[in-house]
């Protein structure tokens, strides 16, 4: 089983940062929160540390990882160079919710990166984290190897007690440590910008306004193309529920529950178990749903962002077989949200 580490009393965090400190010291795992999601994290620089998240995630080991440091300055171990792009965004959104992928140093990292000349470096602003990483830099460990704190291809966890339950009866991760942390703030993964080949790359969106984003870089934004790195939160198929995610506009949803109300009924009428159904929606629930999980959409992306992948973890938790969720707006505030769920809905 993996163990709480409590961080409410001043106490508590000391001694749990010790504790968590001397795990990653000796290449062991700890799980830390951040301000996107709760990272699975390992010391950057030994290959059986990093070895580890794999093996717990049961992720392919060809999947780079993203690098966590304390600051700009710690990230200078693992870059061959920091392109001037790449210093103009950490400049601006450090400590923050953005990583940069920019070349990696010969011989540094090589398994975090999965093999790639390049590598992902990331700046959480998180206290824990950030303290967590602080201290784990007078320890001598200078990065932290991390990915989503979740099992391969699954919803990113947001919460301790995600984390636990992801990894409970896990033998790769027994003993895990995890550090408390609350609810993560944003709640979707750090938007990924490639700074490697010139012009930037929008890798993943994530919480950050692509404008915001393009005002800080001077220049557009780019899309992936075929030469950009694989990335597994870039796989098609990701972010998954086990319920099946069937993302709908507003008219498909509507046509789908009067179609419902319909089955509903006549399945009651022939005592047949009812569908088992979760609805994430901004319509106000019609009459005559009963049995629904309903849950409304809030109208704001941060706010959906925030409790997105929680939400998906509580339909689960429901019971739920499908989840219709209503399609977000269009406009580029959502394109965060967008990706996760119409990834949560390809699986
Ligand atoms: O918010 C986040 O970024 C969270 C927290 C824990 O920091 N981490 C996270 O890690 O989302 P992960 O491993 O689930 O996603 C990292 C993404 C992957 O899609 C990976 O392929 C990509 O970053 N990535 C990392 N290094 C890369 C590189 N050198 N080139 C291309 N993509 C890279
Ligand atoms: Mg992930």
């Amino acid at each position: 089983m993996p163990v709480l580490l409590p961080t409410s009393t001043e106490a508590e965090r000391d001694a749990s940062l010790r504790a968590a400190v001397a795990r990653l010291a000796e290449g062991g795992l700890v799980a830390l929160p951040t301000e996107t999601v709760y990272g699975l994290g390992a010391r950057a620089d030994q290959a059986q540390a990093v070895a580890r998240i794999f093996a717990a995630k049961g992720r392919p080991s060809d999947h780079p990882l993203i690098v966590h440091v304390a600051d700009a300055a710690a990230a200078e171990a693992y870059a061959a160079e920091i392109p001037p792009l790449a210093r103009r965004l950490m400049d601006a959104f450090w400590p923050g919710p953005l990583t940069v992928i920019v070349p990696r140093r010969p011989g540094v990292a090589a398994e975090a990166a999965g093999g790639q000349a390049s590598v992902g470096l990331r700046c959480p602003s998180h206290p824990v984290a950030q303290a967590l990483l602080r201290e784990a830099a007078r320890a001598g460990v200078s990065g932290v190897a991390a990915p989503s704190a979740n099992r391969f291809g699954r919803v990113s966890p947001t919460r301790a007690t995600h984390v636990m339950s992801e990894f409970a009866g896990q033998p790769e991760a027994a003993g895990l440590l995890v550090l408390e942390g609350g609810e993560c703030e944003v709640g979707i993964e750090s938007a990924i910008v490639d700074c490697s080949r010139g012009h930037p790359v929008l890798l993943r969106p994530g919480s950050l306004g692509r404008a915001q984003i393009e005002a800080a870089a001077g220049e557009p934004l780019l899309a992936p193309d075929a030469q950009a790195p694989r990335a597994s939160g870039t796989l098609a198929a990701h972010y998954a529920p086990r319920a099946k995610v069937r993302l709908m506009d507003r008219a498909a949803l509507e046509q789908g529950l009067g179609v419902l109300a319909s089955s509903l009924a006549e399945a009651s009428r022939a005592s047949r178990k009812p569908p088992t159904l979760a609805v994430y929606s901004r319509l106000p629930k019609p009459a005559g749903i009963s049995g629904v999980v309903w849950r409304t959409l809030p109208s704001d992306p941060a706010a959906v962002a925030h409790e997105l992948f929680g939400a998906l973890r509580d339909f689960d938790d429901a019971q739920v077989s499908l989840i219709w969720v209503e399609e977000p707006p269009a406009d580029s505030a959502w394109d965060g949200v967008r990706d996760r769920l119409q990834r949560a809905a390809a699986a």
